[in-house]
């Protein structure tokens, strides 16, 4: 039995026991991935400051997102498609979060549908949505959230089309897959896999399927977004779907000051600065690079959280030290997820909690939100030599 000691132990097993192309979904970024491999490699950039002969006992990773009680500020985040790697796994992934006391969030490209995830949990969870062409679907959509309790609405504000990652044109991704001899091939090899697949409650994109009838290929992600996102996403659409829904709103996707000042006017509860987890727009900043930059332009005024690169809990500790409420982990889960379901899920949590308890420790702080710009040692030049 393997000891599980980081993140990448899980994504070691979860490579071999998922199919390729769900490994290679979660696997890119868009385009030459220079955004994506930024999001986790500018972490490293910033360093930290050790204290010693500090009082270390009694600390605590709680604190609150959005005015709920969290056991550390790391919220699952959304991830299309998180049914295809391992079989329910959006009633898995919210069960851990669950019982570990961190927000799960789940996409409106999840396999278990809403009402799948909102029978098999008992707290409440929050849900994201895209924007689509279909008004009246999306007003069903808000409904079908709100009729199962979510607690908040993540609206996605970077993806009104689909960035292009080459491996899912090469792959032709799909939900459940399409039986061709290349992954015929490879679903050979991946027997434990399939044979829970058998017994999943959904193969397909349950929040779609049945629910619309305008589509012409309900397997494909691509074919979908193409033809149902709405690509005049604008801010006055924004605000009619926060009233619409009427409830906590968390705004995602942003990394530019003047959106970030935006999204405080229309009065979300917080924004995510994120890059999609380097999966839209490719050249882009990393989100831990952007942050400071964000934090002086609205951090007095909304509640700011960082998705996209993040795998250790240092990389938590760091973007809350630089001013973040909130963090979100997608891949670092479904390494997690796809390796050992429900249990791989509760260990990455483990792993990101204990990173981030001794790391606070050991930079001289007892609870996370004490930490501050003293605990980092940030490059002169870290918001960049670029010009505007
Ligand atoms: C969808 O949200 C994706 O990034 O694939």
């Amino acid at each position: 039995m393997t000891v599980i000691t980081n993140i990448q132990d899980l994504k070691r097993i979860y490579e071999r026991r998922v199919p390729r192309m769900f490994y290679d979904y979660t696997e890119s970024g868009s385009w030459t991935e220079q955004t994506f491999r930024e999001n986790s490699s500018d972490f490293e950039d910033i360093r930290l400051r050790q204290r010693v002969a500090v009082d270390m006992s009694g600390r605590s990773t709680a604190s609150q997102m959005i005015g709920q009680d969290v056991t550390m500020p790391v919220a699952l985040a959304p991830v299309g498609l998180t049914g295809m790697q391992h079989a329910d796994g959006e009633i898995k992934a919210a069960k851990a979060a669950e019982a570990f006391g961190v927000p799960f969030t789940l996409s409106t490209m999840s396999i278990n549908s809403i009402e799948d995830v909102a029978e098999a949990t008992t707290k409440p969870f929050w849900f994201q949505l895209y924007t689509m062409k279909d008004e009246d679907y999306v007003s069903r959509l808000i409904q079908r959230a709100k009729d199962a309790g979510c607690s908040a609405l993540v609206i996605t504000l970077d993806l009104q089309i689909l960035g292009q990652r080459h491996k899912d044109l090469k792959n032709g991704l799909s939900a459940p897959p399409k039986l061709t001899p290349k992954t015929i091939a490879n679903l050979m090899t991946k027997w434990a896999w399939g044979i829970e697949m058998l017994g999943a409650k959904r193969r397909e994109f349950g929040n779609i399927v049945g629910h619309v009838d305008t589509i012409t290929d309900t397997r494909s992600l691509g074919t979908w977004t193409a033809e149902q996102f709405d690509p005049s996403l604008d801010w006055t659409k924004v605000e009619k779907l926060m009233e619409q829904w009427g409830g906590k709103v968390i705004l995602k996707g942003i990394l530019d000051a003047e959106d970030a000042k935006m999204a405080a006017k229309l009065g979300a509860d917080a924004i995510v600065v994120s890059n999609h987890g380097g999966r839209q727009l490719d050249g882009a900043l990393s989100s831990i690079r952007v942050l400071p930059e964000i934090m002086d332009a609205v951090g007095d005024d909304i509640e700011v959280h960082l998705d996209s690169g993040i795998r250790s809990g240092q990389d938590v500790l760091k973007a809350l030290a630089l001013g973040a409420k909130g963090t979100y982990i997608g891949r670092a889960f479904i390494y997690g997820l796809g390796a050992m379901g429900q249990q791989g899920v509760t260990t990455a949590l483990e792993v990101i909690q204990k990173e981030l308890d001794t790391t606070m420790a050991l930079c001289g702080e007892q609870n996370v939100a004490a930490l501050g710009r003293h605990n980092l040692l940030v490059p002169e030049d870290f918001g960049g030599r670029w010009q505007k």
